[in-house]
């Protein structure tokens, strides 16, 4: 069975220049995801349409975009779904990130940040571990854990796709703010090291007036996290934590 689509696509020259929206219809299979249609589009209509992917299921964070005005990774979004909200389906760049030309913006500001938070690869594995189920903020899902696996590293839930810097309101008003994503890292390089120096650094790299001070708690990040990063919830328990700091002079 197959589908056929209309997509209104976000176009533009290098660093933003000739803003417009281009319509494409495509035929595609009924299980089609958003980014298969794109794809169709660069394929059968336009060759010069730019747009990230990689792996095709959540897992390397390249694809975000704004699927329909809300922030998902294309790779896992249901076209038929998409369709129903919205006919044409219409894909544009994340937000609060400098446009590089169509779809993509660039993430080399937000990838110097990341790599300044020192965030962990991997990360001490818990019970209960949760699972994303789409790229629109679904619920997660726990799983079952075998008996025994807290005890092993699994790899860090957060993929750097930019989604949360683009929900992120204050993002859009502070291009200083480290943003929910950094945070989120701050805070679990803090929880995965052992060297109080080292914990101390990062705690004080969250503070400030454009660090975990300065969300206005939107949990935009949350919502919209396709990893249950649960970004919005690192940032007040780092709060909480420098409150004590303040209070007892240092943070056990
Ligand atoms: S915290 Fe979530 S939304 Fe933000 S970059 Fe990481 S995976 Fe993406
Ligand atoms: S293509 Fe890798 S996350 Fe979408």
């Amino acid at each position: 069975m197959t589908i056929t689509a209309t997509l209104e696509v976000f176009r533009c020259g290098p660093g933003g220049t000739s803003r417009r929206f281009e319509h494409y219809e495509v035929t595609v299979h009924d299980d089609a995801t958003v980014l298969d249609a794109i794809e169709a589009v660069w394929a059968h209509h336009d060759r010069s349409l730019t747009f990230r992917h990689a792996c095709h299921h959540a897992s390397c964070g390249t694809c975000g975009m704004l699927v329909n005005g809300v922030e998902a990774l294309p790779c896992i979004a249901d076209l038929s779904a998409a369709l129903r909200q919205r006919n044409p389906v219409r894909v544009e760049p994340l937000r609060n990130l400098p446009l590089a030309g169509d779809l993509v913006v660039d993430v080399a500001g937000f990838f110097d940040r990341m790599r300044a938070s020192t965030m962990t690869i991997t990360r001490t594995a818990e019970d209960g571990l949760p699972i994303a189920t789409d790229g629109g903020g679904t619920p997660a899902q726990p799983v079952e854990v075998a008996e025994g696996l807290a005890r092993f590293n699994r790899f860090e839930n957060c993929v750097e796709c930019g989604i949360c810097i683009s929900a992120c309101p204050t993002m859009a008003t502070d291009d200083r703010f480290r943003g929910p994503a950094m945070l989120a890292a701050l805070g679990r390089a803090r929880a995965e090291s052992d060297d109080p120096q080292e914990r101390e650094r990062l705690l004080d790299l969250a503070d400030g007036e454009h660090g975990v001070w300065r969300c206005h708690g939107a949990w935009e990040c949350t919502t919209r996290c396709p990893q249950q990063v649960d970004p919005a919830e690192s940032i007040m328990q780092q709060r909480r934590d420098l409150l004590r700091r303040r209070l007892r002079g240092r943070v056990r």
